[in-house]
């Protein structure tokens, strides 16, 4: 992103650089862990999920007509696919005849019909019945009504943003202030070149709570990306439910009184758009990182998926192993052995009853004003 976007953050994030702290809270917090252990919250969490629109996607999954891809959320399996019409859409992947799963394999391309494996109903890749064996032996059989159940699938800047239950708000309605930065990131046309999912053995938001605060930079990361970033300074802004936060790299200093208009402003600052309730989006120098964040079946466990964008699809092998080297450093480094793996170490101690709440530091706020989020979605479940 063009660092002019920026300039009121850039200017902000020099003054805290030139005072030697960042954003801060009034005061310390001791945030109760009791709730990272708790199943009856996990559910009510799930249930937030069912009603909030997810990133299931790239665009660029489903290119062409009868593209499809499959992804199980919380135990139900998806069935997300381009129709002839060019429109994406999502499908509870299962029949409905007797409740079979529809389509075992992961992805494919140019489908034109999806045949359930049992007696042979046949929809097409608009979700609607077309065939029933032996039609004669049902009365009243009324095909039109029996088509693939559907979600809520939008498609805007890119990604495929899933809606398992109600929500009548578009994407644009949904990330408020937020969507016009995305806009301007011209997302649309980014290529996927990164896609990973991976188990962890902590909550879902733990990962999160890493890219709520600066303060573990320079020890947790001191030997990947620490030392490219001033020491415990970031700023952030609560946009509606999305929060936006930069952390400013050491060169941010070059910028003061710098004309704005043709500088990347990843070269100087970690822009961090944390999109509610679970996507991290990290923009790098040449790149995007998209990191969901998934509930698992208990408090202490989730997934997460992370998605790596390029400007345009590398072409030469050179191009390639320059993300390459991105993907080394940023997804086997810093994210899966740095951010992650000590998200697993804090929930084994949570585990193992070594503490009963975090010491948040003032720096550390933003990881409260998370929580609160959630806490505001669990029990005002009109959000
Ligand atoms: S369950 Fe699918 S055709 Fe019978
Ligand atoms: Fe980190």
């Amino acid at each position: 992103m063009k660092a002019e976007y920026y300039k009121d953050q850039v200017a902000h994030l020099l003054r805290m650089v030139e005072q030697g702290h960042g954003d801060e809270a009034e005061s310390s917090h001791k945030m109760p862990v009791a709730q990272f252990l708790d199943q009856n919250r996990l559910e009510r969490e799930q249930q937030m999920f069912k009603r909030l629109p997810l990133i299931i996607g790239h665009s660029s999954q489903i290119k062409g007509a009868g593209d499809y891809f499959v992804k199980e959320l919380d135990g139900r399996s998806w069935l997300v696919v381009r129709g002839k019409d060019g429109e994406a859409r999502a499908f509870l992947n299962y029949c409905q005849h007797r409740g079979t799963k529809l389509v075992h394999d992961s992805a494919g391309e140019c489908k034109k019909r999806f045949v359930c494996p049992y007696h042979a109903w046949t929809y097409n890749n608009q979700g609607d019945l077309i065939g029933v064996p032996r039609s004669d032996l049902f009365t009243d059989l009324d095909k039109s009504s029996l088509g693939l159940a559907t979600g809520n699938l939008q498609e805007a800047h890119g990604f495929l943003w899933l809606t398992q239950e109600g929500s009548s708000s578009t994407i644009g309605e949904y990330l408020g202030e937020l969507d016009q930065d995305l806009a301007t990131m011209d997302l649309e046309g980014y290529h996927l070149y990164f896609d990973k999912t991976r188990e962890i053995n902590s909550n879902w938001k733990f990962p999160i709570f890493a890219f709520l605060e600066a303060y573990h930079l320079a020890s947790l990361h001191k030997e990947s990306i620490g030392e490219f970033f001033v020491e415990n300074v970031a700023h952030s802004e609560l946009l509606g439910r999305h929060i936006r936060s930069f952390v400013p790299r050491r060169n941010i200093t070059e910028l003061t009184d710098a004309d704005l208009t043709n500088i990347n402003i990843s070269e100087y600052a970690t822009p961090t758009n944390i999109l509610f309730p679970n996507v991290c989006m990290i923009e790098h120098p040449t790149s995007m990182s998209v990191i969901s964040m998934f509930p698992g079946a208990t408090p202490g466990t989730s997934s997460w998926r992370h998605m790596l964008l390029t400007p345009e699809e590398p072409q030469t092998d050179a191009q390639r192993g320059h993300y390459d080297k991105t993907i080394a450093v940023l997804d086997g480094m810093t994210y899966e052995k740095e951010d992650f793996w000590v998200s697993e170490q804090s929930q084994e101690g949570i585990n193992a009853g070594a503490i009963d709440f975090f010491t948040l530091s003032k720096n550390e706020y933003m990881i409260k004003v998370f929580n609160d989020l959630v806490n505001q979605h669990l029990t005002d479940l009109s959000l």
